[in-house]
C-alpha cells in the first residue's frame, strides 16, 4: 500500500473531489493546510532577514491506496490540478505499512 499526500491550492477541490469518487476512491482525509514553495526560497535569499515569508493558503489530501492503483489515481490527480503555472502544488508518495479498520479489526488492503 502507499500513502499519497497532495498539497494543491483550494480552489481545485471540487474538482478533485468528483475525479476521486468517479475513479472509486472511497476514502480521503481532506485539511486545509498553508504553506510556501520554491519561489519564497529564492525570494528570502535575496532580501535577507527582513523579508517577511508569506503562506500561501493550501489544501492537504491523504488518501491511502493499494499499490496497484496508485499510479492510476497520480495520474488523475495531476490532469486534474496541473495548470503549468508556479504554485500547482506537489505530491509525496510514501510506502504504508499498514491500515486497520477500527470497526471490524480488518487490516492492510481489506481495511481501506
Ligand atoms: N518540499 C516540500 N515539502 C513540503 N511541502 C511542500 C514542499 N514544497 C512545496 N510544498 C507545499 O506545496 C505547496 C505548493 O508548492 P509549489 O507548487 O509552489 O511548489 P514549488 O516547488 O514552488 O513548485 P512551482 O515552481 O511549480 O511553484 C506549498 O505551498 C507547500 O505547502
Ligand atoms: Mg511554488
Amino acid at each position: 500500500m502507499k500513502l499519497l499526500v497532495c498539497v494543491i491550492t483550494p480552489k481545485k477541490i471540487d474538482q478533485v473531489k468528483k475525479v476521486l469518487w468517479e475513479a472509486g476512491v472511497r476514502g480521503v482525509t481532506i485539511s486545509d493546510g498553508s504553506g510556501y514553495g520554491y519561489q519564497k526560497v529564492q525570494v528570502e535569499a535575496v532580501k535577507g532577514a527582513d523579508y517577511k515569508v508569506q503562506y500561501q493558503p493550501r489544501t492537504r489530501l491523504e488518501i491511502a491506496l493499494p499499490d496497484d492503483e496508485i499510479e492510476k489515481v497520480v495520474e488523475l490527480l495531476l490532469e486534474t490540478v496541473r495548470t503549468g503555472r508556479v504554485g500547482d502544488g506537489k505530491f509525496f508518495i510514501m510506502p504504508l505499512e499498514d491500515a486497520i479498520r477500527v470497526r471490524t479489526g480488518e487490516r492492510g488492503e481489506n481495511a481501506l
